[in-house]
């Protein structure tokens, strides 16, 4: 890649991460778009198929962590980048993620998360995953015009054609819009997307990790919004995570045999 396309290429990408114009303001030249070609689409190394499957074999559900033991900043500053760039349905990003690093913070949930007790004392990081609920999820709401207008940055005749599709979705195809819980059951299926991926790249990276869903949801909305300072009207708790660095060996894994859980059509 030559200089001109490198730094055009350079700027696109840290436009595309941290959410700012590009300096070009979107116009590359010819030769830049020709070298990103190579980037996106034959040039990525591909991990190896054994690697991969390495990883997802050390991914366990670990109970406690080495509280001796921390992440980097940039392994996860990489596991927070998988949560980001997770899909979810139409974009809109119905996730918010809070790093409890301040211990006399995760003392006050230990009471309320019953699936974390050694977890939450020895874990590296401690993410609690928040759904985005009816107030701010809902087809006409603010926070969805606003991920149309800055940051899919859909012209008003687009955002307003893609604002009705949404409805019909939410109200019609998917039902979302017959309770509160539909909706906001909706957005925490996402934030599992998000969840996935951040445990995979953990993985990927040696990190250990536990999705934490044992805790009474009722006890945890009365007490997280005042706790971490959100609204409730806005955001609910979707599922906790942990990330760390184990201390115990893991249990032998326990799946049921591929053949009872896919069926090929037409069969093999
Ligand atoms: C959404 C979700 C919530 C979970 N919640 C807890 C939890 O609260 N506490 C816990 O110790 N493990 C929890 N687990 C771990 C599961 O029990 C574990 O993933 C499962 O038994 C399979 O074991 P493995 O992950 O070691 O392969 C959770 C897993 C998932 C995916």
């Amino acid at each position: 890649m030559n200089e001109i396309a490198r730094l055009e290429f350079c700027d696109y990408i840290s436009a595309a991460r941290d959410g700012y114009e590009p300096v070009s303001g979107g116009q590359y030249s010819s030769l830049a778009v020709e070298s990103w070609r190579g980037i996106f689409h034959k040039e990525r190394e591909v991990i190896d198929r054994d690697d991969i499957m390495e990883a997802h074999l050390f991914r366990h559900a670990c109970k406690v962590f080495d509280s001796q033991k921390k992440i980097s900043p940039e392994d996860f500053e990489a596991i927070l980048e998988a949560g980001r760039l997770s899909p979810s349905s139409f974009g809109f990003e119905p996730w918010r993620f809070l790093v409890v690093q301040d211990m006399q913070m995760r003392q006050r949930l230990l009471p309320l998360v019953w699936g974390a007790q050694r977890i939450l004392p020895t874990a590296s990081h401690f993410v609690v995953i928040l759904a985005r609920k009816g107030d701010s999820m809902r087809y006409d709401s603010d926070y969805i015009m606003h991920m149309m207008r800055d940051v899919h940055r859909l012209s008003e005749e687009s955002a307003k054609m893609r604002r009705e599709k949404f409805e019909k979705f939410q109200r019609e195809d998917f039902r979302l819009l017959d309770s509160e819980r539909a909706l906001f059951d909706w957005s925490c299926k996402q934030c599992y997307i998000a969840l996935a991926n951040m445990m995979s790249t953990a993985s990927m990276l040696g990190i250990d990790s536990c999705a934490v869903e044992g805790f009474v949801g009722d006890e945890i909305e009365s007490m997280a919004p005042e706790l971490f300072g959100y609204d409730s009207r806005e955001f609910g708790v979707a599922v906790m995570v942990a990330f760390g660095y184990r201390i115990e060996a893991p249990k032998p894994k326990t799946r049921q045999k591929m053949e009872d859980i896919v069926e090929w059509y037409p069969q093999r």
